[in-house]
């Protein structure tokens, strides 16, 4: 009676986790920072590397927890009279298994971990790689493609097939880059370099996020990954080093005008309009918008770039992403209009 009511419980809680293992390992369109839908070699490593520590996992707790249930509904019930149970001080035999089998499973786990590690942190890099600097800031992506003169803000554009490099860089404090489809995660450490090298062959926007807490606004310190065939990815590159089109009627026109008067200037790059030299590195300074009109997102990524939203940024930043250093201006009206008019141009 025991024995069959322990067996039905058994199998209810068995049950269970195949059911959740079954629902988790399934690919989830609608969780875009899911692990287990890699995109590029790096991912796909890192992904295999899982399944393999987890198979091996998996067939160490069907063998424990089987050989637990199975001396548990076995010996449950005892036949004869009772009796002291017989004394033993050691078994050889036994200590070895449990001494070997462990060290064997952890042998297992670690060879391959080790393998992964050293194939995906080479100590030189291929030659023919992109290099991207990611500068990180609180609480923004800043993107350099040093060999092309192309620089962007939370959203960042890759080719596929090629061997991309990206350096890792902090501002001011320790944040980690995490874009779990493309690229794993590293810490992003001021006064040290990181690195992440992969090859990315799915074409695709994936979602990044920093990963490790940096202040007020961490969660708000997103990015973008677009992932681009290589003739599309040459034709953005063509258009970033574009300065953008001068408006030369409407709104935009007032709102160029607003951008120059306003303290905007002061922190962000326009391309011909206002900005810092490429070797500028003291002092606070905001996302470069040369081409903010061809965004998808603004402000860390983590809303859309339509009009509406660019205007509720601008009237108040620290509402939007708490501790922002981007101040209030004070504007509205025909101002505000224009202002997000001239923005939105810069395609
Ligand atoms: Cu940057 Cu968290």
């Amino acid at each position: 009676m025991m024995a069959s009511a322990a067996k039905s419980t058994l199998t209810g809680w068995l049950g269970a986790i195949l059911a959740l293992t079954a629902s988790a390992c399934k690919p989830q369109a609608g969780y875009p920072l899911d692990t287990l839908a890699p995109t590029s070699d790096l991912t796909k490593s890192l992904y295999d590397l899982f399944v393999e520590v987890t198979v091996l996992d998996v067939i160490v707790l069907i063998v424990v927890v089987g050989a637990l249930f199975f001396a548990m509904l076995v010996f449950s019930t005892r036949t004869g009279g009772r009796r002291e149970p017989s004394v033993k001080h050691s078994d050889m035999y036994l200590e070895m298994a449990w001494t070997i089998i462990p060290a064997l499973i952890l042998l297992a786990i670690t060879v391959p971990t080790v393998r992964v590690i050293i194939k995906t942190q080479p100590y030189t890099w291929p030659r023919d790689t992109l290099p991207v600097e990611v500068i990180a800031h609180q609480w923004w992506w800043e993107f350099h493609y040093p060999t092309l003169g192309v620089e962007t803000a939370d959203e960042v554009h890759i080719p596929t097939g090629q061997t991309i490099h990206f350096e890792l860089f902090s501002k001011d404090v320790i944040h980690s880059f995490f874009m779990p489809q493309v690229g794993g995660k590293r810490d992003v450490i001021p006064g040290q370099e990181n690195q992440i090298t992969l090859v990315a062959n799915v074409p695709g926007e994936y979602y990044g996020q920093c990963t490790e807490f940096c202040g007020d606004s961490h969660a708000n310190m997103r990015f973008r990954v677009f992932v681009q065939t290589p003739t599309d990815f040459q034709q953005w590159v063509q258009h970033q080093l574009q300065p953008p089109v001068k408006p030369v009627a409407g709104a935009a026109v007032a709102g160029a005008k607003i951008f120059a008067d306003a303290p905007c200037a002061i922190c962000h790059t326009i391309q011909g309009v206002s900005g810092f030299s490429k070797e500028y590195t003291y002092g606070f300074r905001g996302p470069d918008l040369t081409h903010f009109g061809s965004r998808r997102t603004l402000a860390g990524s983590i809303m859309d770039n339509t009009p509406q939203n660019v205007a509720l940024w601008i009237r108040n930043p620290d509402a939007v992403k708490p501790g922002a250093n981007m101040p209030t201006l004070g504007l509205s009206g025909d101002d505000m209009n224009n202002l997000v008019a001239y923005l939105e141009s810069l395609k």
